[in-house]
């Protein structure tokens, strides 16, 4: 690894919220393969280099209960991208994020909100993917060493697109992609920037589901008319 590699990842893990990094005892034995994962961000890089670097990965524990890696999907050249957790069961399933109840609702919203407010796009024009790419056992939220590893493929994601902005979903997308410890009700309604994107957080379409959220569901179809107006008006 040489000197920007090893700056650009200090850099991404101070991104994840990874601060202090603490050096193995001395006696341990040291690694035979320091670098296990690709640079961070190889020239040229592309959506499809990016699928194939992760491959059939087992990387981290999530590998050994998952059917299908969900990398993302939707425009590779959108304008606006989507960060949810993790997948769930229909989407290990099917291999494509946001396709299960909390998937549905999101394309409600954005088709709805876009539509209401006289955006002429869709779902299909902005990307979505997750933080971790494999399903958490019983939807479990992911562990810190599960999305340091898989936030790398995450970032990579987010520099090939380029987007103009980033709406992050729920608390974990938050964490991940500002490096911060603060929740949702916090962070909502305001720009954040993950290096030079604005980012908007907002409630997890999960979270919208359950009863008794009517608020947060206002909130959210606030959040969204603001990121879709500055995103494509
Ligand atoms: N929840 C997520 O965070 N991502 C999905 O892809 C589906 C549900």
């Amino acid at each position: 690894m040489n000197t920007d590699e090893l700056r650009e990842r200090l850099r991404f893990l101070n991104d994840i919220g990874i601060k202090e990094l603490r050096l193995p005892p001395v006696a341990m034995a040291p690694p035979t393969k320091i670098d296990i994962l690709p640079s961070l961000s190889p020239d040229g890089d592309t959506l499809a280099r990016i699928s194939a670097d992760i491959g059939d990965c087992t990387r981290c524990k999530l590998h050994a209960g998952r059917n299908k890696i969900v990398f993302g999907s939707g425009n590779e050249n959108a304008r606006l991208v989507f960060v949810g957790e993790g997948p769930g069961a229909d989407e290990d399933a099917q291999g494509f994020p946001f396709v299960g109840r909390a998937g549905q609702l999101l394309t409600q919203m954005i088709d709805g909100t876009a539509s209401k407010e006289g955006i002429p796009i869709r779902r299909s024009d902005t990307y979505i993917c997750n933080v971790v790419k494999c399903r958490p056992p019983e939807n479990r939220t992911p562990e810190p060493d599960e999305m340091a590893i898989c936030g790398e493929f995450l970032f990579r994601q987010l520099m090939t697109i380029k987007p103009k902005a980033i709406c992050a979903l729920g608390s974990t997308a938050a964490k991940a992609v500002l490096g911060t410890k603060d929740g949702v009700m916090k962070l909502r309604g305001n720009w954040h920037k993950w290096r030079d994107i604005p980012v908007m957080v907002t409630y997890h379409p999960s979270y919208l589901l359950r009863p008794y959220n009517q608020n947060a569901k206002r909130e959210a179809w606030e959040d969204l008319k603001k990121v879709l107006h500055y995103v494509y008006d």
